[in-house]
């Protein structure tokens, strides 16, 4: 039976393979958080920022709207920055998940996490570590960015305390120390 956009023949058609399914009970997962492999059981409706702060006890990773219009819970996904609470863990894969506590060696704060602190860009700090993260990543990909291109970088983030003076030049004055 067919009408005037052409017609199928089932018996003809080429068969597709089932699409895969998971849940809705947890499901064992790897996933790459600050470089470690780990293996979590999640329900597939899980957001990165719930298993962050949840499961991973990885609680410098705030959220804050919880949909994807502040930036306050972003984190890098193989460099990239993302909101973590709009991305479901399943749909991370083998990406390398960078969150503010991956940043740190030890006890050396990064150079910009270092600046931050130095350019007095933290007030409440509930915003402080999705900015960062989206300034580390700016500044993997552009060494020595200009006032306006960290401005750009950050354009998705709310900040309430009005830091965004003190983060350019926290991020500008990163820059001039070393890579990050
Ligand atoms: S908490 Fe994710 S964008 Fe606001
Ligand atoms: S420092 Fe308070 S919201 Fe940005």
């Amino acid at each position: 039976m067919g009408n005037e956009l052409g017609s199928v023949d089932n018996a003809t058609a080429p068969s597709r393979p089932a699409p895969s399914t998971f849940g809705p009970q947890a499901v064992p997962l790897a996933i790459t958080v600050n470089g470690k492999s780990r293996t979590v059981q999640v329900e597939p409706r899980m957001t990165l920022a719930e298993l962050l702060r949840g499961p991973l006890q990885l609680t410098g990773t705030k959220i804050a709207c919880n949909r994807g219009a502040c930036s306050a819970c972003t984190v890098l996904l193989d460099g990239v920055p993302v909101c973590s609470c709009m991305t479901l863990v399943i749909d991370v894969g083998a990406r390398n998940v960078t969150t503010i506590e991956g940043l740190a060696d030890g006890d050396a704060l990064n150079p910009i996490q270092e600046a931050f602190i130095e350019h007095d860009a933290i007030q409440c700090g509930f915003c402080t570590p999705g900015m960062v993260m989206s300034c580390t990543a700016l500044l993997q990909h552009n060494a020595h960015p200009s006032a306006e291109q960290v401005k750009a970088a950050i354009s998705g983030h709310y900040c309430r305390c009005g830091t965004y003076p003190h983060v350019v030049s926290a991020t500008l004055a990163a820059a001039k120390v070393k890579k990050v």
